[in-house]
């Protein structure tokens, strides 16, 4: 176990606030146990105490415990995807306190597979609450310095463990009702839930406020953001009047002040997005134009944050 490791699970046990490297995105963690380790959380993250908070994990048995009434349907899930990208909404156990369940009869559970969240979660023994390292509706960090730029003083360790593999939040299956409905689309796709539960997987349509990645406009940057057909990127340039990034697929034939391809590839997509629109965020121009991503479902996740961030 590395020293940074050992103290990062001191930190979190004096009730601190550890960012440390997921998978997914960054997590700015505090001890899930603690009332006040998560008020602090919440916040620095400037979260309205009533939303929800995924407890991290290092094994299914250690998640579990925070869980209750636990369907066959999240054992088979965990058995494929953890630790992985997923995150299971269960009825809460009676470890799982109103601080971190919004004050909900259910609470959210998730089993990373960054080696250094393992490392961390392994050697702290307990749950972790980690939102996203962000502040509140902002677009998810996927590097270290990410989190720096946006906590520079109100966390008191970063762990540095590369750019995230997947760079979208995890995929989200709330089982707590019975049957199994997906609250946010991920990496682990809808066809991937079905197949591992030989079973139909709901999808929830309307946005309620307790699940704040539901909020129209959430994983946003802060320059404008529109999303565009190809067809119509360069007459959307040319109307601009102020300076405009483009995130796209190919160079647009209107010139652009700043533009980033990105790559046909959905998972590689979606492992450079946020990245990519921090960097058009802070180039300063009055608009940021994304082309529409194809319509398959493999690109449903990306579809889902890119409408989000264009609110
Ligand atoms: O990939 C991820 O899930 C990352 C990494 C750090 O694990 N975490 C993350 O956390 O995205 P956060 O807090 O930014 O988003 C968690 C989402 C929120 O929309 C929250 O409302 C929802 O999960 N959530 C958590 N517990 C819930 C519950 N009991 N019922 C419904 N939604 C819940
Ligand atoms: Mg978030």
């Amino acid at each position: 176990m590395s020293p940074e490791i050992r103290r990062a699970a001191e930190i979190l046990r004096a009730g601190g606030l550890v960012a440390f490297p997921t998978e997914t995105v960054y997590g700015l963690g505090a001890d899930a146990s603690s009332a006040a380790a998560v008020a602090r959380l919440y916040a620095a993250k400037g979260r309205p105490g009533n939303h929800p908070v995924i407890i991290h994990f290092s094994s299914s048995e250690n998640a579990f415990a925070w869980g209750t009434e636990i369907p066959q349907a999240a054992r088979k899930l965990a058995a494929c995807f953890w630790p992985g990208p997923l995150t299971l909404i269960l009825r809460r156990s009676a470890k799982a306190k109103d601080f971190v369940t919004g004050g909900q009869d259910s609470v959210g559970l998730r089993v990373p597979s960054h080696p250094v969240a393992q490392q961390l979660l392994r050697e702290f023994g307990g749950g972790v609450a980690a939102p996203s390292a962000n502040l509140f509706g902002n677009l998810s960090p996927t590097t270290a310095r990410h989190v720096r730029d946006e906590f520079p003083r109100q966390i008191d360790l970063v762990l540095d463990g590369g750019s995230s593999e997947v760079g979208i939040e995890s995929t989200i299956v709330d089982l707590a009702g019975g049957e199994p409905v997906l609250l946010r689309p991920g990496s682990i796709s809808k066809a991937q839930l079905e197949e591992a539960l030989k079973s139909k997987v709901g999808v929830k349509k309307s946005s309620s406020p307790r699940h704040s990645g539901a909020l129209e406009r959430h994983y946003a940057p802060k320059t404008p953001a529109l999303l565009v057909p190809a067809y119509a990127l360069d007459a959307e340039i040319a109307r601009r009047k102020s300076a405009v990034a483009v995130l796209a697929f190919s160079r647009p034939d209107e010139r652009v002040d700043y533009w980033i391809r990105m790559p046909r590839e959905s998972r590689a997509y979606a492992q450079r997005l946020y990245a990519a629109l921090r960097e058009l965020d802070s180039a300063g121009c009055g608009a940021i134009l994304i082309e529409m991503p194809p319509e398959a479902a493999e690109w449903d996740a990306i579809r889902d944050r890119l409408s989000r961030a264009t609110g």
